[in-house]
């Protein structure tokens, strides 16, 4: 969602900020501006991407060394020139960047139009801005003072950048709620709502905390405080990311870099954790809460989007290893709902970027039960990764590409080692079952490189198949997630309607879509409820649906019914999603490549959901 940067320092603004936008461009917008401030305030907008906003400027005046620059995902009001930002104050003297929700925004528009404003825009973002000048005119205070009461003022969510003509030495930003991320450099600024446009300028960071206001003046240290006027210490850390990583590396797409990169993705997020020679797991980031996670009556796990199919596949593994109850819940539904939760419960929150709002704000329902939570987060120093009592990164490397892929295979594989050890703890496993298990989690990387070898078959089926305008997804037990996200990548990437089911419920309702133009992709691996969905293949058969399977190579009964069969290696049946994935996310990727979608940045969709 809204994507933000700033710069402050000897150099040219306007090259650092474009960089910066396209950086920044996966997390999903449609909308895009800039500010920069020398002797002017000048500022340009344009609906669209980055690339237009470059267009749109060519010729014009964009010298200066302060400025601001957003990306923006559309919530009040519609893409259009007008609702990009940065919006201006009433005088013009001020501009604003914002990612996040002004909720009160009505009622302070409301009052001030009645003491004389005149806005342009629908958006909220418009009315903040105009409210800080108004209290700087009206209570006639410095524009740090002015910007901390109006947030005093604000209900909701920001990230803010502000700039003014009046002083091009100072830069403000604020957050609560949204990210922000402030790099130091020699006698400079670099900010982002993440990491990725300041990587290859300093890796010096400094993350700004729940409702932080940073005052940044060219040629003075950094300083913080809270928006209650108390005075913070800024804790500068190193990061860790690498600029490769933020590149395609020769690949077409994100996407495809990364479904590829998954062999070692799963082996970075078991690195150090897994020793299957010696029998032991060990997630140093939770080892405090392991006496309580193997006590647990009951997990709950909270996540949204590919994140909560993850989890889904955590319900079968904790149970099945660990003989604990485990619900899954939607974040979103989860903290409106009243949900009973007790003080011994255990709440796994995952999350790829740790900043989805649904996510944070079930957390502090959770933590304010006084449930203990533990995170699973991909992106370092992350909002969720912060509010949890403790978790363990998933160390998949930055994913790009909006359709989450790697992340979901390093997030089964956390909650593998997990399930594993809480099960070896309570004594749930026998100990040869657990070093056998240990020994082929250990494979399962080289598994993924060889299933990755369906990939030009894999070509030619998405090739028969993007006429379709409907699919069908079926799986049981650890396959019926893995159903479900095969579906989501397919909805995601290619616009194509695709529903996940359990394989046994599709008599229950889609049987009655399936027709000869019905494509019904099938997880029928031999192990589990094979034979079960084996009939469930024929009942499609018996309806003249077309039948893809994803079966374990070697397997005979499913080829004679399946008119194409994708053969992925024999593995233990708890760890099939981390295999049987990968074929679905190549089937996705490849169709909406040739029904030429952007397969990065999907319409609509954003990698980072900051708003509700
Ligand atoms: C968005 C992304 C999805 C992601 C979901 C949850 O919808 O497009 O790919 O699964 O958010 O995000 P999280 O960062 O919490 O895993």
């Amino acid at each position: 969602m809204c994507g933000i940067v700033g710069y402050i320092g000897p150099k040219q603004a306007f090259p650092i900020l474009m960089k910066g936008l396209y950086r920044l461009e996966y997390r999903g917008y449609d909308s895009a501006g800039i500010a920069i401030v020398d002797s002017d305030l000048k500022l340009y907008k344009t609906k669209g991407k980055v690339s237009d906003l470059e267009k749109f400027v060519q010729g014009k005046d964009i010298s200066g060394t302060i400025g601001i620059a957003h990306t923006r995902w559309a919530t009040h009001g519609e893409p259009n020139d007008i609702n990009a930002h940065p919006h201006y104050s009433q005088s013009k003297n001020l501009a604003l960047i914002h990612n996040g929700i002004i909720e009160n925004y009505a009622l302070l528009k409301e009052e001030m139009i009645g003491r004389g404003h005149q806005f342009n825009s629908d958006t909220d973002t418009e009315v903040l801005i105009h409210l800080i000048e108004d209290i700087q005119i009206n209570e006639n205070v410095s524009l740090e003072e002015a910007v901390r009461m109006a947030l005093n003022q604000v209900i909701g969510a920001y990230a803010i950048l502000i700039i003014s003509r009046d002083n091009p030495d100072l830069l403000i930003a604020a957050r609560k709620g949204s990210p922000m991320v402030i790099g130091i450099g020699d006698d400079e600024f670099f900010i982002a709502s993440d990491a990725s446009p300041i990587v290859e300028f300093t890796k010096e960071v400094v993350y700004l905390e729940e409702e932080e206001i940073a005052c940044i003046r060219r040629g003075e240290k950094l300083k913080l405080k809270t928006i209650h006027n108390k005075d913070k210490t800024p804790f500068i850390q190193s990061l860790e990311l690498n600029l490769e990583a933020l590149e395609k590396g020769g690949y077409e797409h994100f996407m495809l870099k990364e479904i590829y990169e998954q062999p070692q993705s799963i082996m970075d997020s078991m690195r150090g954790r897994l020793n299957a020679e010696k029998g032991i797991v060990k997630l140093g980031g939770i080892s405090d809460y392991e006496n309580k996670l193997t006590n647990a009556k009951r997990i709950i796990i909270i996540a949204c989007g590919t994140s909560w199919h993850a989890g889904l596949v955590g319900e079968y593994l904790f149970e099945d290893l660990a003989r604990i109850p485990v619900e899954v819940e939607y974040a979103s539904e989860f903290r409106y709902r009243h949900p009973i939760i007790n003080e011994d419960d255990i709440v796994i929150a995952i999350s790829q970027s740790g900043e989805t709002a649904d996510t944070l704000a079930a957390i502090e329902l959770a933590k304010s039960k006084g449930a203990t939570i533990l995170g699973i987060c991909n992106v370092v120093g992350s909002s969720i990764a912060r509010v949890t009592h403790a978790g363990s990164y998933t160390h998949a490397g930055p994913e790009i590409g909006v359709a989450s892929t790697k992340a979901f295979t390093a997030q089964v594989t956390l909650l593998t080692l997990m399930a594993l050890d809480i099960a070896h703890r309570k004594g749930t496993i026998e100990m040869s079952r657990y070093r056998q298990l240990l020994n082929e989690l250990e494979s399962i990387p080289d598994k993924v490189r060889e299933t990755l070898k369906v990939d030009d078959q894999i070509k030619e089926l998405a090739r028969i198949y993007t006429y379709a305008r409907n699919f069908l997804y079926l799986g049981r037990g650890y396959n019926f997630p893995v159903a479900l996200e095969g579906a989501l990548k397919l909805k995601e990437i290619s616009y194509i309607h695709a529903e996940g089911y359990p394989a046994a419920e599709m008599k229950h309702g889609p049987i009655a879509l399936i027709d000869r133009e019905m494509p019904v992709v099938v997880i029928a691996t031999n192990k589990g409820t094979y034979d079960k969905v084996v009939s469930n293949i024929q009942e499609v058969k018996a309806r003249n649906g077309k039948i893809i399977a994803i079966v374990t190579k070697g397997d005979t009964a499913v080829k004679k019914l399946a008119d194409y069969v994708v053969e992925i290696p024999e593995t233990e049946e708890l760890f099939v999603p981390l295999l049987a994935t990968v074929p679905l996310q190549l089937l996705s990727y490849h169709i909406a490549v040739m029904r030429d979608c952007n397969v990065d940045m999907p319409r609509n969709l954003a990698k980072s959901v900051t708003v509700e």
